[in-house]
């Protein structure tokens, strides 16, 4: 496909003499198609030609040559050049492009096989899976999808919480009180609700957390009944969250969590030691990290034992030597940037700096209601991600009732909409801010949501199925796409790639999901002002051809935010 840019840069170069890839990136796409498909700001040549914008502009103008194929016109407007590409070309390379590429239209290579090793969803066994997973399993999911499509070779990793003292607190709690709770259906509900009351109790019964303490130490020796008792818990709980793993379609290379580093942090300890950046604190030992303006990161406590900075340090070694890795991505709630900014730097003080600039903590804001509070937070009541998912589906099954009962495989859709609406919702915003959590809001179809964007994709499949064929890309007058919606949306799937890359650049998915309503939008603007089944057969050809490659990159869109496209709904 014809790279506009590019061309603009070469050609800019041959007149100024400036190496074109520099050039490339001052390259702007104007905020309003009237001033131009680009824009070139030539203030940002101003000290290297030693002349004023406005006078480089007209050298340029006046000197560069333009292939009518290419570049329609170049107007000047201050100091910038407004360049207006040619639409036929555009329509031309794009439709072909996609035509050709299909699925993998937007994809790239720049990954080049090197290893992304993302850190993601990690909730902690025998605790409430807190909302907050949720955000960290669909975010992380959804950068597992963008990297490999770019070409790296992404690595999902699933740091189980699966070693602490809540163990303890749950295997204390069980043996005083198991008769009360029903242990043949729902085990892991009755565990949870052992962990609630324990800590509930445990305020007033200081002595509990003393008897939760000695559960976990014999854990920690490896005693047998105790030991058995984890892999009990561990092991109900991995079902569980399967269900809700399965439901969102989240997939993981490894589950090495905690408890996996456990007996194998020896070797940290060493190395540490052995580069002189222990010291004693308190009875703890600690690297001091003042001079960095962070407070000491704890290696092992007072009572002997390692903690989580340490688990993580040793689990970082393990994946420089196992990937290699050209990123490690944790995506983990903003309340732990402390935490990693500590192992990081800790990490680089050992001589790894080269892999501790490659680590990068992906935060995230809460979950909040429509008013600002905090979901899930209220004493006991633990947010069942499965349950959510659930009532999203069984939403959207009564909403197709409603409004189209015949539908064919009603479960399916309403199981693609329904998590789709979730997940949707999760990522439509930059991640660091707050996710507002509304039912009304997030399954609104004629809003910026995810099933909007399913409702528009569905409606490109009607369209075709209505036509009965998919246009030959050769027969395609490609003249005859000319109108400002068909051209607006024309130039966003022309971007699609350049959209999905800033997204990993910036770990944000956010830039997906926004940039697929935009399509969404303007496809629909278009959709709305013309027909597209009509009687010129040409144009009737040109506009199904848009059609057929909205569609195409709707799908592949929300499949790299995690989401499953219904063909009808
Ligand atoms: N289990 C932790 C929590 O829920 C998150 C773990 C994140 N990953 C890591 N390598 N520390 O708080």
């Amino acid at each position: 496909m014809i790279d506009f840019k590019s061309e603009i840069a070469k050609e800019i170069s041959k007149v100024t003499n400036i190496d074109e890839k520099q050039l490339k990136e001052y390259i702007e796409i104007p905020p309003n198609s009237d001033l131009g498909d680009y824009a070139f700001p030539c203030f940002k040549l101003a000290k290297e030609l030693r002349k004023a914008p406005p006078v480089i502009a007209n050298e340029i103008k006046e000197k560069i040559k333009i292939d009518e194929n290419i570049i329609e016109k170049i107007e000047i407007i201050g100091g910038y050049l407004n360049i207006y590409i040619n639409k036929i070309t555009l329509s031309k390379n794009l439709l072909e492009e996609v035509y050709k590429r299909k699925e993998q239209y937007g994809s790239s290579n720049i990954g080049n096989g090197a290893h992304v090793v993302i850190d993601y969803s990690a909730p902690n066994i025998a605790k409430p899976f807190h909302i907050g997973h949720l955000r960290s399993t669909v975010i992380g999911g959804s950068l597992y999808k963008i990297y490999n499509f770019l070409g790296y070779k992404s690595v999902g990793i699933n740091y189980l919480g699966d070693w602490g003292l809540q163990f303890g607190k749950v295997m204390a709690g069980y043996d005083m009180w198991k008769d009360e709770y029903d242990f043949t259906e729902n085990e892991i509900q009755s565990i949870l609700k052992i962990y609630i009351r324990f800590n509930q109790e445990e305020k007033e019964k200081p002595e509990l957390t003393e008897k939760a303490r000695e559960y976990f130490k014999r854990l920690e020796d490896g005693n047998e009944k105790e030991t058995k008792m984890w892999q009990w818990i561990r092991k109900i709980s991995l079902e569980n969250y399967q269900k809700t793993y399965d439901l969102l379609n989240s997939k993981f290379d490894s589950y090495n969590g905690e408890a996996y580093y456990n007996d194998k942090m020896q070797p940290i300890v060493e190395e540490l030691e052995e580069k002189g950046l222990l010291v004693e604190s308190e009875g703890a030992r600690v690297v001091p990290l003042d001079q960095y303006d962070m407070p000491p990161c704890i290696i092992i406590t007072s009572a002997g034992t390692t903690i989580y900075a340490t688990r993580d340090l040793a689990s970082l070694k393990e994946r420089i030597k196992k990937y290699d890795f050209s990123k490690a991505i944790y995506v983990v709630g903003n309340e732990q940037r402390l935490h990693f900014k500590q192992v990081f730097k800790v990490l680089e003080l050992m001589g790894y700096e080269k892999y501790a600039e490659r680590c990068e903590h992906v935060p995230f804001g809460l979950v909040v209601d429509k008013k600002g509070e905090k979901i899930g937070s209220r004493k006991g009541n633990s947010v069942f991600l499965e349950d959510i998912l659930k009532e999203a589906i069984q939403k959207v099954e009564k909403i197709i009732d409603e409004k189209n009962p015949n539908l064919e495989n009603k479960e399916e859709v309403a199981r693609k909409v329904g998590v789709g609406a979730i997940i949707f919702n999760d990522l439509a915003n930059s991640r660091i801010k707050d996710e507002i959590f509304d039912w009304d809001m997030l399954l609104n179809f004629q809003g910026e949501t995810g099933p909007y964007i399913q409702y528009i994709y569905v409606r490109t499949n009607s369209v075709l199925e209505k036509a009965g064929y998919v246009p030959e890309i050769e027969k395609v007058d490609f003249s005859k796409l000319q109108e400002k919606e068909a051209l607006e949306t024309i130039k966003l799937l022309y971007r699609f790639n350049e959209f999905v890359e800033s997204a990993a650049q910036k770990n944000e998915p956010s830039i997906v999901s926004r940039y697929l309503i935009d399509v969404a939008q303007n496809f629909s603007g278009f959709y709305n002002e013309h027909k597209i089944i009509t009687e010129d057969k040409t144009v009737q050809d040109a506009r199904l051809a848009l059609t057929y490659a909205v569609g195409i990159v709707l799908k592949t869109g929300v499949t790299l935010l995690g989401m499953e496209m219904p063909s009808k709904m």
